[in-house]
């Protein structure tokens, strides 16, 4: 059987450069060839309440993110957790199998509280690790792409899923995480891109945009570039966007720059970011003018992804004894 890919994200906003050599590119890739299904997890927002606003809207942009970016509607199933019961469902008897110590003592789940602007801890926040298990376990996935801060849920999957099959029987298979070997891309301004510090260039960025972010882009007082990300984060940073656009080594790109500077450096990355992103303009334009099609693109996934956890359910019914 053709081994299975789960993988997705939350809905909080438009994607950007870093998560296309992040993850994207890889689904692109790998969906030829594996079973792919890309989860939007629009209930794992909620963890955040300020950006769940108009969530509907954010997942329109999803998609047209996910179908510019290369996704083959013909081949890949994109679908919202909220909208499959049976998923959700498993996190009832999943939750029964790890104690509240487990649930508190997750990494990436303390951090997230640490950055949190709700005044209190929703009990979703420490619960939705194990409703992450629910994602993975209910299509029964094989191997989860993910980014180095999900690892703890990843583990927390292989748990939940171990421990199911020792009190009820194999149901489930254990999982495999799989981290992309993608160097993280630094944003306009030398630290890691991410929406959240205004750094970020947005897959949906028009030609302008992308000028008026990188001209101010932060640089340093040498004239001469060079490629040292520890030294030099804001000039290496734009190097290394130029290089991955470009497919070339930065080391290389930088010293064909060299005395040039930093304005060449900009039209550089510039020019190099705007070829990049002109197919992914085209498909995004051919499919904004068709939602109706986008939308039901997401309504046969989730009709898909209900087939697949109401067959987990029964399984899992069975399994337990509550099959009546
Ligand atoms: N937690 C992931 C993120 O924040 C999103 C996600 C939800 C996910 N369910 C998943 C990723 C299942 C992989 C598999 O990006």
């Amino acid at each position: 059987m053709t081994p299975r890919v789960l993988t997705g994200d939350r809905p909080t906003g438009p994607l950007h450069l870093g998560h296309y050599f992040g993850t994207l590119r890889n689904r692109v890739r790998l969906q030829h060839d594996y079973d792919m299904i890309v989860i939007i997890a629009d209930y794992q927002v909620l963890i955040d309440r300020d950006v769940a606003d108009r969530l509907g809207e954010t997942v329109d942009g999803l998609l047209l993110d996910y179908l510019a970016a290369g996704l083959d509607p013909g081949c890949t199933t994109i679908f919202t957790h909220s909208a499959v019961p049976a998923l959700n469902q498993l996190l009832l008897p999943f939750l029964s199998l790890v104690s509240v110590p487990e649930l508190q003592r997750n990494p990436t789940v303390k951090d997230e509280i640490q950055h949190s602007r709700q005044s209190s801890v929703s009990g979703l926040m420490f619960t939705y690790p194990v409703h992450q298990a629910a994602d993975i376990l209910f299509c029964k996935g094989n191997l989860v792409p993910v980014g180095q801060d999900q690892l703890p849920h990843i583990e927390m999957t292989r748990t939940v899923a171990r421990r199911f099959n020792e009190r009820y029987g194999p149901v489930f298979p254990i999982p495999e995480g799989l981290l992309s070997d993608a160097p993280l891309l630094p944003g306009t301004d030398g630290r890691k891109m991410s929406k959240s510090r205004g750094n970020a260039i947005a897959l949906s960025a028009g030609p302008d945009e992308v000028a008026r972010l990188v001209k101010g882009a932060t640089t340093d007082a040498d004239r001469h570039i060079s490629y040292d990300p520890e030294g030099r984060p804001g000039v290496s940073g734009l190097v290394q966007l130029a290089a991955l656009c470009l497919d070339r080594d930065p080391s290389e790109l930088a010293g064909e720059i060299g005395d040039a500077g930093a304005a060449v450096l900009k039209r550089t990355v510039t020019e190099a970011v705007n070829e990049f992103l002109a197919p992914m303009r085209e498909r995004r334009a051919a499919y904004a003018k068709d939602m109706q099609f986008v939308r039901n693109l997401l309504k046969s996934g989730n009709a898909r992804a209900n087939e697949l956890a109401d067959q987990t359910l029964r399984e899992v019914q069975v399994a337990m004894g509550t099959n009546y």
